[in-house]
C-alpha cells in the first residue's frame, strides 16, 4: 500500500484528496486543523506550513500540497505584503515540503508530487494579480522540478478554475453569483472538489507514469475556449 502525504487535507480538495486515497493508500496529513475523517489508514500532524517545522516522516510514495489563496484586489489596494504572503502559502510552503520530504520521497515506489496552481495563470484576470503571480510561480517550479527530478520522481500542477471549497465561498456567496461564475463557464458548470480530487489521485497513481512537468487546466472551458 502506498503512502501519500497530504499538506492541507482538512477541508476543500485535500479532504476530498484524502477521501479518495484512504480506500487503498496510507494518508499521512498536514494542516492546522485535522480532517473530520476518522480511518486506521489516516495520520494527522498539526503543523502550519509557513511557521512550524514539519514533522518527520520515515516513507512516503506521494506529496500533495494543497495550501493557497484568493487574493482579489486592484492593484491600487495589494500591498507589497500582499504578493510576499501570498508567495509565502503558494510557492515556499510547496518549496519547504518538497525540500523536507524530498529524500524520503526518492526511496518511494515510483514517486509522485502534485501540486496546484488556478486558471488565473494563464487567464488574464482583473484583480488576480498577486495569485497569478504566485501560482506562475508555482508553474515554473513543476517545470523546472520536472526536469531535475527524472526520472526518479514526477511532478505536475493542476490549475483549476472555481471549485466550490470554502477558498472560493466568496465568489459562490449567493444564488446571483453562483449563476454568474456557471454562465461565465463554456461548459456551463464550476468545479467540485470531488473532480479535481479524482485528477490528483490519477497524476498520483502509476496510471500516469509518463506524464510529469505538465500544468493540468481544469477550466471548465473558460481559458480553452471563445464561444
Ligand atoms: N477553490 C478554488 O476555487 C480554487 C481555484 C483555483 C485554484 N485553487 C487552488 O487549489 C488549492 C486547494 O484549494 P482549496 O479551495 O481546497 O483551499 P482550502 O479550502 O482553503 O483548503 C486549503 C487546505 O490547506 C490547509 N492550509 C492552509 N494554510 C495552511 C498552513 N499555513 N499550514 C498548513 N495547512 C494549511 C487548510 O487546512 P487548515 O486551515 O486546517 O490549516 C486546508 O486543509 C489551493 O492551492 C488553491 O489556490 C483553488
Amino acid at each position: 500500500m502506498k503512502t501519500i502525504i497530504i499538506v492541507g487535507g482538512s477541508k476543500g480538495i485535500g479532504k476530498a484528496i484524502v477521501t479518495n486515497l484512504l480506500a487503498h493508500c496510507n494518508v499521512i496529513n498536514i494542516s492546522r486543523n485535522a480532517p473530520d475523517i476518522s480511518h486506521d489508514n489516516l495520520t494527522h500532524h498539526h503543523c502550519d506550513v509557513t511557521k512550524d517545522e514539519l514533522p518527520e516522516i520515515e516513507a512516503a510514495d506521494g506529496l500533495v500540497y494543497c495550501p493557497g489563496s484568493i487574493n482579489l484586489k486592484p492593484i491600487s489596494r495589494l500591498s507589497i505584503d500582499d504578493f510576499k504572503d501570498d508567495f509565502e502559502i503558494n510557492v515556499l510552503g510547496a518549496v519547504k515540503v518538497i525540500q523536507k520530504y524530498l529524500p524520503i520521497l526518492k526511496n518511494g515506489t515510483k514517486p509522485s508530487i502534485v501540486l496546484f496552481s488556478t486558471v488565473a495563470a494563464k487567464l488574464g484576470m482583473p484583480y488576480h494579480a498577486s495569485v497569478a503571480v504566485s501560482k506562475s510561480g508555482v508553474e515554473g517550479l513543476v517545470k523546472s522540478l520536472g526536469a531535475e527530478l527524472a526520472p526518479t520522481l514526477r511532478i505536475n500542477t493542476i490549475a483549476p478554475t472555481v471549485t466550490d471549497t470554502e477558498l472560493a465561498s466568496k465568489l459562490l456567496r449567493n444564488e446571483k453569483m453562483i449563476d454568474n461564475i456557471t454562465e461565465r463557464h463554456p461548459l456551463k458548470k464550476f468545479l467540485s472538489p470531488k473532480e479535481v480530487a479524482d485528477m490528483a489521485e490519477f497524476l498520483l497513481s502509476d496510471s500516469c507514469a509518463s506524464i510529469s512537468g505538465q500544468i493540468f487546466e481544469m477550466d471548465c472551458g473558460i481559458v480553452s475556449f471563445k464561444i
